[in-house]
């Protein structure tokens, strides 16, 4: 039922577009139109037929109405002159115009005619002060009335009317009207209806032409934006902006895999270089035993490399978020400065700790911890002796900032952007320790914590910027 019938589908639908049709219902574009020409349709309706009900009320309450004060005026006149004054009363309103709808029939107890406009009692007529809606003949013409009667003395029965015929055809009138009204609705609904699956499509196709091409492969197609800001606008940014995250990522994934075995492949070549030369030249077990210990620690490192790789990807995942619990930083700071006293001082560096608390943020305490580490190292690392190192952290307009600036060599204005990748080192930083993790972990805790990391020229030196939102309560 649901299905359009295949055979006619194949007759109405040009070749070329065939395979992107699918079945009417399934389209939310129809659906979406549908839905449109029905809300449409049926306020049209809803408002003809009040329409109809409201003036086909009006025009029989006029009718009663008139009907009602005539009979009780021409009682009136026989109340008050007799017989004698309620026929001259007819008789008046039969021969004035002013009302040539108005029906009268004045007879006997036997039923038979007294005077009137109506040659004979209709059938069916029985009761007194009841509303009659009957076929009756004037002057040989049929036509439907509205009538009442009205008892009299000595047995005499007055009849009151309006002949209905006038206001039927208006009725008539009306109800073609309103029928052509409520088609034309009905069809301007379904217009616009169709109206709004093309635009609905036309939008909705720019999307998946993109998103297809992308699926294809092409990871630099962009969702054109029209710029109006509607919904749909949304929705491209929205994509354009999870394509460019996605490029992003694969780039990352891509330099990652080329760094690791860049990287890798010298401390595992030297590693086997050593096991190779202990095997062929060592004489001694001493000698030997020396070799396996380097070729470890070589060894060791490269896992060290490997389980920083994965505790960023794992931090990347988000997946940490769970357990975030909300703490106070400044005592985490503290202890961390205590530790880091010694070793400044071990290498003759001043550092200057400021920590203002309290710092409520919610978050991962060791991993916060880990960050504001490798901050520090870095800044121990490359500063010379007696410069001095800046650790200070304060609250600020709802933002925990950690900041940690040495007067070092710096980062070159055009490494700044790419210090914080995996694996990245500057060329000076080459004959440093280290593997190029540190600063892509501090990225990956900050954006856990839905904060920063920025580095700045310290003129001299490095200040790296920690933001972390604080946690309100
Ligand atoms: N305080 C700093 N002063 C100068 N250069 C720095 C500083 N911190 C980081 N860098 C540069 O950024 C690179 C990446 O830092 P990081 O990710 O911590 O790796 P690593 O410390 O293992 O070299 C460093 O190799 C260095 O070139
Ligand atoms: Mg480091």
């Amino acid at each position: 039922m649901r299905r359009r019938n295949p055979g006619r589908a194949e007759t109405s639908t040009p070749p070329a577009e065939r395979p992107r049709r699918r079945a009417l219902f399934r389209s939310a574009g129809v659906r979406f139109a549908l839905v449109y020409a029905a809300v449409f349709g049926l306020s049209a309706f809803v408002l003809a037929v009040a329409l109809w009900y409201s003036t086909l009320s009006l025009l029989q309450n006029q009718v009663e109405n008139a009907i009602h004060n005539d009979s009780q005026a021409l009682m009136e006149h026989e109340r008050l002159g007799g017989l004698a004054s309620l026929e001259t009363a007819i008789n008046d309103r039969l021969a004035s115009s002013s009302d040539p709808d108005g029906i009268y029939l004045l007879v006997d107890a036997s039923g038979a005619k007294l005077m009137g406009n109506l040659d004979q009692w209709p059938a069916g007529l029985d009761q007194n002060n009841v509303w009659y809606e009957l076929p009756v003949a004037r002057r040989g013409v049929d036509s439907v009335a509205l009538l009442k009667v009205k008892a009299l003395p000595d047995g005499m029965r007055l009849l009151v009317g309006r002949d209905m015929r006038a206001r039927l055809e208006l009725r008539n009138v009306l109800r073609a009207g309103l029928i052509w009204a409520v088609s034309l609705m009905i069809a301007l609904g379904i217009g616009g209806a169709l109206l709004i699956r093309s635009l609905f499509r036309r939008t909705i196709r720019k999307i998946s032409i993109t998103t297809s091409a992308v699926a294809r492969g092409d990871i630099t197609r962009r969702v054109a934006v029209s710029g109006i800001g509607d919904e749909f606008d949304d929705l491209a940014g929205a994509i354009n902006e999870m394509l460019d995250r996605i490029a992003r990522l694969m780039d990352g994934v891509k330099q990652v895999s080329n760094a690791i075995a860049h990287d890798l492949r010298t401390p595992v070549t030297r590693a086997r270089t050593r096991l190779e030369d202990a095997a062929l030249h060592a004489t001694t077990k001493e000698e030997m035993q020396a070799a396996i210990d380097r070729a470890t620690q070589d060894l060791d490192g490269i896992v060290a490399v490997f389980e920083a790789l994965l505790r960023i990807s794992e931090i990347e995942a988000g997946s940490r978020r769970a357990a975030f619990a909300p703490l106070d930083l400044a005592p985490v700071l503290m202890d961390l400065d205590e530790l880091y006293s010694a070793v400044a001082e071990e290498k003759q560096i001043v550092l200057r700790t400021e920590v203002a608390g309290p710092l409520p943020v919610l978050g991962d305490r060791e991993l916060i911890q880990q960050a504001v580490v490798n901050l520090l190292d870095n800044a121990l690392k490359f500063s010379a002796p007696q410069t001095l190192v800046v650790f200070s952290a304060k609250l600020a307009d709802g933002v925990v900032q950690i900041v940690v600036a040495d007067r070092g060599p710096g980062i070159a204005e055009k490494d700044l952007a790419r210090a914080t990748e995996r694996f990245f080192r500057a060329e000076s930083a080459r004959s440093t320790a280290g593997s190029g993790l540190g600063l892509a972990l501090v990225m990956a805790v900050a954006q856990l914590h839905n904060g920063t990391l920025h580095l700045h020229d310290n003129h001299p030196g490095l200040r790296a910027v920690i933001s972390i939102p604080a946690n309100r309560r």
